[in-house]
């Protein structure tokens, strides 16, 4: 049920018969859409994942920027703003990491999405308390790392992503085709998708859902400071790339942080001297606190798209209805001529 035609088949009769659409994610997650709010450092907290799960979709909240305490009260706060299914992601790489799996397993947290690190570690340690486990992957080679690993599905995330990026550099359009040939278990597309025609681009590439992040860093629940927001929906074709190769890659806005590391690329920074320059709270100035200059804002090439904050249930109602309108006119801006 891959194929263009049986989508499109399952959208309009979701249209004319007024019936549930299901598929693999959306069963998966006891969802409506299958559209997944992304977890996000200094963005998507427990008003977010609570907003965007009871319109329908999955919230995640973005442990990564959060103490073990604070991921406690933001789950518990989730679980009273909403009954629905919410999620937690949880980059494998942080120091807190045991903490934050205790709090996850204690709190009865039932979908983890992990990133940035190797799945077999704790898939299992989730699994076997009845948790789905979904890890990022930008590459076929580690979706098929996931897939043994025991992951339910994987996130399969392109070069056009904000935040922390794949080395391989493919973008979406050419990763998911290829994680949908190379897997069995769902593939969610990620990275440079913001509307429900990029959303139905993407299933019909074979993914069956799509994780959203920058979209969503423009939504009135989101944490991001007011400053960041506005930095984004003013962003235009160009203004991210992917910068700390040498460290780890993440693209970000073009300010003044980016210039200084670009300028230290240049001259060939050694690690250290890059690490120097990143310091210790870079992204939580820029995102959280607002500092448009000094802070790395962490953004997809997406942003260029984006002219507006919304509630972030608009957002997902806008998406939705826009997805099915492609699915019933796909290629409505186009005159063919013979
Ligand atoms: C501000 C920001 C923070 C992010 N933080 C995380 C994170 O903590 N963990 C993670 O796995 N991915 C993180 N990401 C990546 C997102 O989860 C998501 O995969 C990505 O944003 C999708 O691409 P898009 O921005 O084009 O929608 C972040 C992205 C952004 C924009």
């Amino acid at each position: 049920m891959h194929n263009y035609l049986s989508l499109n088949l399952h959208i309009c009769i979701l249209a004319h018969l007024h019936i549930m659409f299901q598929n693999r994610v959306t069963q998966l997650f006891k969802i409506d859409y299958p559209i997944i709010q992304a977890g996000m450092i200094w963005a998507s907290g427990w008003k977010l994942a609570s907003a965007v799960s009871n319109a329908g979709a999955l919230g995640i909240i973005g442990a990564g920027s959060m103490y073990p305490d604070i991921l406690k009260k933001h789950i518990r706060k989730c679980k009273a703003a909403t009954h629905k299914s919410f999620g937690v992601n949880l980059p494998l790489l942080y120091p807190d990491l045991d903490e934050h799996i205790k709090i996850i397993i204690e709190e009865g947290v039932s979908i983890v999405f992990t990133s940035a690190g190797n799945p077999k570690t704790w898939t299992k340690h989730f699994k076997d308390q009845g948790i789905k486990v979904v890890h990022v992957i930008s590459s076929s080679r580690f979706a098929l790392k996931a897939q043994e690993a025991g992951c339910d599905a994987v996130v399969a995330e392109g070069f056009e992503a904000g935040g922390h990026n794949g080395r391989e550099e493919t973008t979406t359009i050419v990763l998911i085709p290829a994680v949908v040939n190379a897997v069995s278990i769902p593939v969610i597309a990620a990275g440079g998708i913001a509307t429900g025609r990029q959303m139905f681009a993407a299933m019909v590439l074979g993914a069956e859902g799509v994780q959203v992040g920058s979209r969503f860093v423009a939504s009135d629940e989101a944490s991001s400071h007011d400053n960041f927001k506005q930095g984004v929906i003013h962003a235009a074709e160009g203004d991210t790339q992917l910068s700390l190769k040498k460290l780890t890659p993440v693209r970000i806005l073009k300010n003044k942080f980016f210039r200084l590391v670009e300028e230290a690329e240049k001259r060939g920074a050694s690690e250290d001297e890059l690490k120097e320059i990143l310091g210790l709270a870079r992204a939580k100035t820029g995102m959280k606190e607002g500092n448009l200059d000094e802070g790395e804002l962490e953004i997809g090439q997406v942003s260029a798209l984006i002219n507006d904050v919304l509630p972030a249930g608009k957002i997902v109602q806008n998406m939705w209805q826009e997805f099915n309108e492609a699915s019933n006119n796909p290629v409505k801006k186009y005159n063919f001529t013979t």
